[in-house]
């Protein structure tokens, strides 16, 4: 691997279709917002050639690729932005793994808890595996996460965590969308995720999950709809709603503490005023000091984006520290959605202990079960 401490961080997008444009928009903007850049996009990879060729010409991408190890012996990137369906993520990160790249995959990082631990283990610190997550690195949540951190808030007691989207069945129409084998899961796997991603953040560990799920309205092998109650290491409890069958669309969390009460509601990603503070009588103008003056986690991004949590990679990376989101974030995260699929089909409580290795649950998130 390159020395990218001196040299801008040499980057290939694996996917070229909707959410690789996101990502070359975002590394592409930030090239142009400092000197030197901290990135360039040397290569791209597409097995559909038409969708590569396009998206190089559009990005002024020199290096395009059909093949995954000819990219990585000829471009030689340093950091690896997966972009192709879910059930690919893992061949392609161990590749780039073995072949001394760091890995920023989307989300879902894999489809199975045993997938992610097999890329977790070829990690060499570096080559690194981050996961993108990219509602971590907005200022409100950033703020939240340190004020709870902190004490500042009191005890966290209860909190709301809804994904109430919508997506007509025309979206499932998509070959890799719905189903186990190549999306993992549903609306639990593939949109909530961001949302309980943003709970887990602010909470922590996660003791114990009770959950249903169903599909209802659309048809797909996979649930349309998830709702779960999740117990925490701190005492903390928390409602979840996972849904693609909301037509007015919302994505809401709400943490009761002590002191306050902290809400955002937004859809696809937030600012500074989609967040609401509410003090506990008594607490009004502690906490609200506290709010306006925490530090916003390191500058940056009011905004939750691509381009929020792309800096903090570049940053680390230059650095020789860990990219964020870290294995062991991340883990957590589809640790909460393999428990909330193990409950819903056994219809029992789920702890993290249950969905060890020999579980059905760790190797597949419908743990072999076909319908609800
Ligand atoms: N973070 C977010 O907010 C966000 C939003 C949308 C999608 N996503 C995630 O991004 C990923 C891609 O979603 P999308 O909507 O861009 O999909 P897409 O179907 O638009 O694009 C996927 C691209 O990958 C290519 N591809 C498929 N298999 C490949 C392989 N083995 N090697 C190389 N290329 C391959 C396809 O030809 C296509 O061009 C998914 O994991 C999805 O969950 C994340």
């Amino acid at each position: 691997m390159a020395d990218v401490t001196a040299e801008p961080v040499r980057i290939a997008i694996v996917g070229a279709g909707n959410i690789a444009r996101s990502h070359a928009r975002a590394i592409t903007s930030q090239a142009e917002a400092a000197a030197p850049a901290p990135a360039t996009i040397v290569a791209a990879m597409d097995v559909d050639q038409s969708q590569l060729g396009t998206f190089c010409a559009e990005f002024h991408i020199p290096g395009g690729y059909g093949d995954l190890g000819t990219l990585l012996s000829q471009a030689r990137p340093d950091l690896v932005h997966i972009c192709t369906p879910p059930s690919t993520h893992h061949p392609i990160a161990l590749e780039c793994l073995r072949g001394g790249a760091s890995v920023l995959t989307e989300k879902p990082p894999t489809i199975s808890l045993r997938e992610f631990d097999e890329l977790a283990a070829a990690e060499q610190r570096p080559p690194w595996f981050a996961t993108v997550f990219q509602h971590r690195f907005g200022a409100g949540q950033r703020r939240l996460k340190q004020l709870a951190a902190s004490g500042a808030l009191g005890r966290p007691l209860i909190a709301v965590c809804h994904t109430t989207w919508f997506r007509d069945q025309a979206y499932f129409d998509v070959p890799w969308r719905g189903r186990w084998d190549t999306e993992g899961g549903g609306p639990t796997m593939g949109h909530g995720i961001h949302q309980m991603d943003m709970l887990l953040d602010v909470l922590g560990d996660w003791t114990e999950v009770s959950a249903i799920a169903r599909t209802q309205a659309r048809t797909m092998p996979t649930e349309d709809l998830s709702l779960a109650h999740v117990t925490f290491a701190n005492g903390a409890v928390a409602s979840v709603v996972n849904s693609v069958l909301s037509p007015r669309e919302e994505s809401y969390l709400r943490f009761d503490f002590e002191r306050a009460t902290v809400e955002v509601t937004h859809l696809y990603g937030y600012s500074d005023d989609d967040w609401r503070l509410t003090p506990a009588p008594g607490c009004e103008a502690d906490v609200t000091a506290a709010w306006k003056h925490a530090a916003d986690g390191g500058g940056g991004d009011a905004h939750s984006s691509h381009a929020a949590q792309f800096a903090r990679v570049l940053a680390a990376l230059r650095d020789g520290r860990r990219p964020p989101v870290s294995p062991s974030e991340a883990r957590r995260t589809m640790a909460l959605i393999a428990g909330i699929y193990a409950s819903a089909f056994t219809r029992r409580p789920v702890a993290p202990a249950d969905l060890g290795p020999p579980a059905a649950f760790y190797t597949a998130m419908n743990g072999g079960h076909e319908a609800w």
